[in-house]
């Protein structure tokens, strides 16, 4: 096992009817600027709730943080907080709201001249604005870590960045916001979530037992409830477990002391930077190919992961590490995903030459667990993918 500190300040509060606490985590001072997206908070109920729970604090608010939070969009939201001279954020949303509270958090108190260096230059941010999370779709996990992830439409870029400044204060966890989750939004979140922990686990063997252990566990859990929540996302304990999953997914827990891969997320974002495709659904495009690609170096535990997660019993290593890409490509597709870049786009011939440029501009030069996945690497990779 590596060495490693586990560093998780955020203070995570899960659990039916506690948005109305927002008003004890917020202090009482504080001038607050309250994010959200296209309004699905308004249809919901979680508007009313959220307001509720901030009265006696000044609030101003921002609505329209895009799916794929758009760096435009942004910049108006970081005029706001300056003009009104905001001191606390509040996302209400998705991964694409709270990443977009993360990046004004960083903005707001960064000296440079453009916020964008923050994303092109990977300045890690050290201290940031302090914020709070009310989580409206599980799924990427940020209402418990500190990274965050950027788009630029007019550049056809999608960034991350991130720094131990960039945790939320608090996360409001509330299972009962996934009853109103369309089915397209809960199958991104199994997916997204799935992948994460793929990303942190699926390398080659290390002897970190209870870190392989906690992964599969997240991994049988999601295989469980995927199918549930998608047919009845009203059943509490079915969300509740569900939500759990994908915050476990990706809070820095199951990455400590492992190698980790990251490069399926890294070719995946060139797709949505392309294509606006919905995160999850790019990493189902690559994933089953860079699996293949990858097929020599991660057999070993493709083939335990085929055992403890889909019950493989039968075949040598090789076998059983082949039915672990093509189980995972049927769980994806089972929740309705496609898995291949041409039921997305027709227009995908010349892609991969342009996003193994974009990697390379971008300084992504060396992905995955050993470094070996080059822009020359990650433009084969793609091509599988077509
Ligand atoms: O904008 P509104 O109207 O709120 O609608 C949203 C949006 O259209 C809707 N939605 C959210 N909660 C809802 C709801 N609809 C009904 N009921 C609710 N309770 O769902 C749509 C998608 O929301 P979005 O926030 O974009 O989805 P997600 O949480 O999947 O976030 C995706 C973004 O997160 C980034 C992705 O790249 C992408 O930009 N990621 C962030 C990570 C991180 N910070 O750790 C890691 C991930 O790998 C990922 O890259
Ligand atoms: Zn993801």
């Amino acid at each position: 096992m590596k060495n490693f500190e586990l560093y998780n300040p955020t203070n995570l509060v899960f659990g039916k009817g506690q948005i109305a606490k927002i008003k004890t985590l917020i202090p009482a001072d504080s001038k607050v600027l309250m994010l959200y997206g296209g309004g699905s908070i308004k249809k919901n109920g979680l508007y009313e709730q959220t307001l509720a729970a901030l009265e006696g604090h000044e609030v101003v608010e921002f609505a329209g943080i895009e799916a794929n939070p758009e760096y435009q969009t942004l910049l108006k939201a970081l005029a706001v907080i300056k003009e009104e001279k905001i001191d606390f954020l509040l996302a209400v949303g998705g991964g694409s709201v709270i990443d977009g509270t993360k990046f004004l958090s960083s903005a707001a108190l960064y000296e440079g001249d453009s916020p964008w260096d923050i994303l092109a230059n990977r300045i890690r941010t050290v201290k940031g604005m302090p914020f709070g999370t009310v989580l409206t779709l599980p799924a990427t996990g940020s209402e418990m870590n500190s990274g965050a992830v950027v788009s630029r439409k007019e550049t056809h870029e999608k960034l991350a960045m991130g720094g131990p400044g960039l945790f939320p204060q608090f996360s409001i966890c509330d299972p009962e916001v996934v009853r109103t989750i369309p089915q397209r939004q809960l199958a991104n979140g199994v997916a997204d979530a799935f992948t994460h922990v793929l990303e942190q686990y699926m390398t080659y063997p290390t002897n970190a037992h209870l870190q392989d252990r906690i992964s599969e566990s997240i991994m049988q859990t999601l295989v469980e409830v995927a199918p549930k929540v998608i047919a009845d996302p009203s059943n509490y304990d079915v969300a509740a477990n569900f939500m759990w999953c994908c915050t476990m997914a990706l809070n820095g827990l199951i990455q400590k002391g492992v190698p980790t891969d990251w490069s399926v997320h890294m070719i995946a974002h060139e797709i949505t930077a392309h294509y606006g495709v919905d995160h999850a659904r790019t990493l189902a495009i690559i994933l089953p190919s860079a699996y293949h690609h990858q097929f020599d170096k991660k057999k070993e535990k493709l083939a335990q992961y085929a055992e403890r997660v889909w019950n493989v019993t039968e075949g040598t290593v090789e076998e059983k590490a082949k039915l672990a890409i093509e189980k995972t490509e049927q769980f994806y597709q089972s929740m309705n995903i496609k898995t291949r870049l041409r039921d997305y786009t027709e227009d995908y011939e010349g892609f991969a030459g342009k996003a193994a440029q974009s990697l390379k501009d971008h300084g992504l030069a060396k992905l995955g667990e050993h470094g070996d996945i080059t822009p020359e690497v990650a433009k084969k990779i793609i091509e599988m993918a077509y």
